[in-house]
């Protein structure tokens, strides 16, 4: 490996250490912008390091037409997805960056001959994990934006389909350390893609962030042997960083989805159906208007809101603040309830929150809050469904059976915001709508939330 220039070191380790602090920043809402600023310079940084050491001059056209092309598209995708849409955008780059290392060891491979063994297994492993996470990432994608089922895709005989790529990927990638030969990569990465899809199938539609963050972890080790691959200590740096995050939070999500990730990811394999709850048929379910809502909320002495993901689809987490202050002005105890996998996203119900500068010492924990809800007199659930749904505890064929909820279903009264009786995204029932301690507002969580402020000032 030739010498690297000292300059190039130090820009090398000014980057690293930019990617660590950005990793501290975004572990608290209040930091993660910095955090993210920081990130992105460290990104910059590489790019003109590597962009200014060394690239052969044949390349530079072709180099700067990616980088263009590259920078626009991530420009206008990001300014364009709705918040809700986040989690589809993040499966979707963080596929891109497994693929394009997969593709980096590859012509790397091509242009190299692949005599020296080390760097083999090192590009071996970038293109099966690289490619696994390409393919797995694209279809949570097309899951997550509901072009395909979001429920478990189990095909006959998928378990034995998936051992047995399984089984013919590992050979396939040992034989070609063994003998290399382009006609076995090719191969290689045929395999791996599959096994990507087949991976990814059976996880139902609510673990699929799970899958996005598993995945994100596999492009991070993918990318750190692609550095070792190009003798790029940054991207190993790097890599290492997103690949041991990326796992942590995996961990972190199996947890709170309360199931071990085993669970998560074959599953599917082992149960025979995955539909649970009854049909709803014409079940009387008891409605009210917002004055109905507003003297239930003014007549109480606490109050817990419970935002859930249709907060973030109606854009209402100003007006939802703006009732806990009228709450508030009334002498009423007001706190929310946030659940972990309350939206589409880790975090979501914080930062939409604090979007609408909610003070986060109103924010409660699932852990902290749950105790509560015995002494609340209303449980206000605004667009949220499954995090509150009683079959998670109850029903053992439910999606989410084993999932911790927010026991809004022990307050005194229950009132839940949403459109229509359509489930949640796991697609069942929720009993707790039936309850007679229940009352359903129906409407637009915006409209409904400001119709219930109005009443409530004239309580
Ligand atoms: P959901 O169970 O998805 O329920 C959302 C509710 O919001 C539905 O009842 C829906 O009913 C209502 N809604 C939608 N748009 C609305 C609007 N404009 N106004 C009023 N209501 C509206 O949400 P949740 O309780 O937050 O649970 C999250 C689910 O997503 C869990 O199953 C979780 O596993 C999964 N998930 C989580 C994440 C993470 S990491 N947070 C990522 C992906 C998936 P209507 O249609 O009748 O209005």
């Amino acid at each position: 490996m030739s010498e690297t220039p000292l300059w190039v070191q130090l820009a090398n380790l000014l980057a690293a250490v930019l990617f660590i602090l950005t990793l501290k920043g975004l572990s608290h809402p209040r930091t993660a912008r910095r955090g993210v600023m920081l990130g992105a310079l460290g990104a910059a940084i590489a790019t003109v390091v590597v962009f200014f050491s060394g690239i052969p001059y044949k390349n530079l056209l072709i180099i700067l037409i990616a980088l263009v092309v590259g920078s626009v598209i991530g420009w206008i995708a990001a300014k364009r997805v709705a918040m809700t849409q986040m989690p589809q955008m993040v499966a979707l780059f963080n596929g891109v960056g497994g693929g394009a290392a997969a593709l980096v060891s590859i012509i790397e491979y091509l242009e190299s001959g692949g005599e020296n063994r080390a760097f083999l297994v090192a590009t071996v492993f970038t293109v099966v994990i690289g490619s696994v996470s390409f393919s797995g990432s694209i279809v949570t994608f097309l899951k997550l934006q509901e072009l395909i089922t979001t429920r478990p895709v189990v095909l006959p005989g998928g378990k034995y389909i998936t051992i047995l790529v399984a089984a013919a990927t590992v050979a396939a990638a040992v034989w070609l350390v063994i003998a290399p030969a382009t006609w076995l990569l090719v191969t290689l990465l045929a395999l791996a893609l599959l096994f990507g899809i087949l991976f990814v199938l059976p996880v139902g539609g609510a673990d699929v962030p799970i899958v996005i963050s598993l995945l994100n972890a596999f492009t991070g080790l993918s990318v750190a042997a692609g550095g070792y691959v190009l003798g790029n200590v940054l991207l190993i740096v790097a890599g290492t960083l997103v690949g041991a995050s990326g796992t942590l939070l995996t961990k972190l999500m199996a947890e709170a989805m309360g199931r071990p990730l085993t669970g998560t990811l074959f599953g599917a394999f082992n149960a025979s159906a995955t539909a649970a709850g009854g049909p709803d048929g014409d079940r009387p379910v008891k409605s009210g208007s917002a004055q109905d809502v507003a003297i239930m909320l003014g007549y109480a002495n606490k109050v817990i809101l419970v935002p859930g993901y249709g907060l973030a689809v109606a854009q209402a987490q100003g007006t939802l603040r703006e009732l806990a202050e009228e709450l508030e002005a009334k002498g009423i105890e007001v706190d929310y309830a946030i659940h972990p996998v309350a939206g589409r996203m880790p975090g979501h119900m914080n930062v939409l929150l604090a979007e609408a500068n909610v003070p986060y010492e109103q924010l409660k924990e699932m852990e902290e809050v749950n105790p509560e809800f015995a002494d609340t007199d209303v449980a206000l659930v605004v667009g949220a469904n499954d995090v509150v749904n009683p079959a998670a505890k109850t029903d053992t064929s439910a999606p989410i059976y084993g999932m911790p909820i927010l026991d809004v279903n022990n307050a005194k009264q229950v009132v839940f915001l949403k459109r229509s009786m359509r489930p949640g995204f796991a697609g069942i029932t929720n009993e707790l709508l039936y309850d007679p301690k229940t009352t359903l507002l129906f409407g637009d969580a915006k409209a409904s939330l400001t119709d219930v402020v109005t009443a409530v000032k004239e309580v």
